[in-house]
């Protein structure tokens, strides 16, 4: 049980009585993240909060990350230059990780825009536990339904580094799950992310 391990600056990890194994046999269910990627306003938030509500009155521990959220505490200190963006997906990573280790289901929704940042965060995990599901929209669609107003903002040259318009987005190239949509309704999105959480056999 308590295998001990030490970085280069003597701080010695501690794993306790109670293993990751442990606590989903008390949840009922694997942990795992369910990972959104798209673009700003693509839908992430609205069907990871539908797949949430799902999940929930199915008794399944669950909690909601989303970009807007951690970016006004964890992250706050973060600007969406390339450096700092990549820092945000490295700190969410960590603390996705922990989550998993707690047995939990997670859902977040991040731009994550770089194919590498995604890339790491999902070797922190075991096979199986991080699930990439890409939601396209184009940007042009996005904007239309931008109810924040950032994209006007961003093509009058008011926000810098826009994702999809001044700043690239790199689209997954083999996502678990595609949601397209300009074309699908959210609450059908979410059925369909709870048929791929089924499918891979963690609840
Ligand atoms: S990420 O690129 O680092 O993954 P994150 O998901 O945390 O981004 O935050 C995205 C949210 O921040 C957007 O939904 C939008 O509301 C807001 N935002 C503010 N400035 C920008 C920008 N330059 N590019 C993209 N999103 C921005």
């Amino acid at each position: 049980m308590t295998d001990k391990i030490s970085n280069n600056n003597n701080v010695t990890w501690f794993n306790g009585y109670v293993g990751r194994e442990d606590r989903e046999k008390l949840h009922g269910h694997n942990g795992a993240v369910i990972w959104f990627t798209g673009l700003s306003a693509s839908g992430k938030s609205t069907i990871a909060h539908l797949a949430e509500k799902e999940l929930h009155q199915r008794g399944v521990s669950t909690y909601v990350f989303d970009g807007d959220n951690v970016r006004h505490g964890l992250c706050s200190d973060l600007t969406f230059s390339r450096e700092d963006r990549i820092e945000n997906i490295r700190r969410i990573g960590e603390m996705i990780r922990l989550f998993v280790d707690g047995g939990m289901i997670v859902l977040t929704a991040f731009i994550s825009p770089f194919r590498e940042d995604r890339r790491k965060v999902r070797s922190l995990l075991q096979e199986g536990q991080f699930l990439e599901v890409y939601v396209e929209c184009p940007p042009e669609v996005c904007a239309a339904r931008d109810h924040k107003g950032i994209y006007a903002k961003a093509k009058a040259g008011e926000i810098k580094e826009f994702t999809g318009i001044s700043a690239p987005y790199e689209a997954p190239e083999n996502p678990d799950l595609v949601i397209r949509s300009f074309e699908e309704d959210a609450p059908k999105a979410a059925k369909r992310v709870i048929e791929l959480i089924e499918q891979r056999e963690l609840i």
